[in-house]
């Protein structure tokens, strides 16, 4: 693992912007392995604002997304897709055909989108509280592929604040690859801010891997890039 601590989450986006414009400029069909929740905002935001500047082209990439919530419909304003189209595909020259967001709650939905999932290029991964990855949480089996999940209290309390801050409203269920699907990526980019997320952290890259942190299986991989900001790594 190669791991980067950046001043803060600002740093930090342009840190993680630096490794992707390597691979988009390294590939000619770049296949992106795509994450949701906060922790990547900054580095869609670059990604929007040097497509805006003619820089890279989306025409011959293809996305490949983590994870959703089972039980909302796509265009809820809480869904992944609609977090993924706001956040980036309705910004840049993307095929929206060349987009793929899991959807469904049956295990013949997961294998499907399982299988579909070819050459990713890089995966981009944020950290849940607890170690989780994508919505891999804590005991799941590091050769578990695309999955139904039942979430946490642990995640679904971090994710309230989506939802309302009620918990009830909270999907119980999501979608998600498995750590087997993530490790099947070239390259892998993880990025953590925060002091919440500084146990997690530890855990990832200074504990066994073990299945009780999701994310340390990631020190099994040969190209694993993780970029913290300060309150992130306090812990190391
Ligand atoms: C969510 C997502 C993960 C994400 C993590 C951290 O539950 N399923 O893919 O990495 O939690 O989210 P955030 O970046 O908002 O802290």
């Amino acid at each position: 693992m190669k791991v980067f601590i950046e001043k803060d989450y600002d740093a930090l986006s342009d840190k993680a912007f630096e490794v992707m414009k390597e691979v988009l400029d390294e590939n000619d069909h770049p296949v992106l392995g795509l994450a949701t929740g906060s922790s990547p905002e900054g580095l869609y935001a670059r990604m929007v604002e040097d497509y805006k500047e003619g820089n890279h082209s989306y025409k011959d990439v293809v996305t490949f997304n983590l994870d959703e919530y089972v039980g909302i419909d796509r265009n809820d304003p809480q869904s992944y897709y609609t977090f993924m189209n706001d956040h980036l595909f309705k910004h840049i020259d993307i095929d929206p055909a060349n987009t793929h967001v899991p959807y469904g709650s049956t295990d013949e939905a997961a294998k499907e989108y399982d299988d579909q999932i070819k050459s990713v290029s890089i995966q981009l991964l944020g950290i849940g509280r607890n170690g989780h990855i994508g919505f891999s949480e804590p005991g799941t089996p590091f050769d578990e592929r695309t999955h139904i999940v039942d979430l946490t209290d642990s995640t679904i309390e971090a994710n309230k604040r989506f939802f309302d801050n009620d918990v009830n409203k909270v999907p119980k269920q999501a979608i998600s690859q498995g750590i087997a699907t993530i490790m099947d990526a070239d390259k892998i980019l993880l990025i953590a801010s925060g002091a919440d997320k500084a146990d997690a952290v530890k855990a990832m890259i200074e504990g066994e891997p073990t299945i009780e942190c999701p994310a340390s299986a990631l020190q099994n991989h040969k190209d694993v890039v993780v970029v913290l900001d300060e309150a992130a790594a306090s812990k190391l």
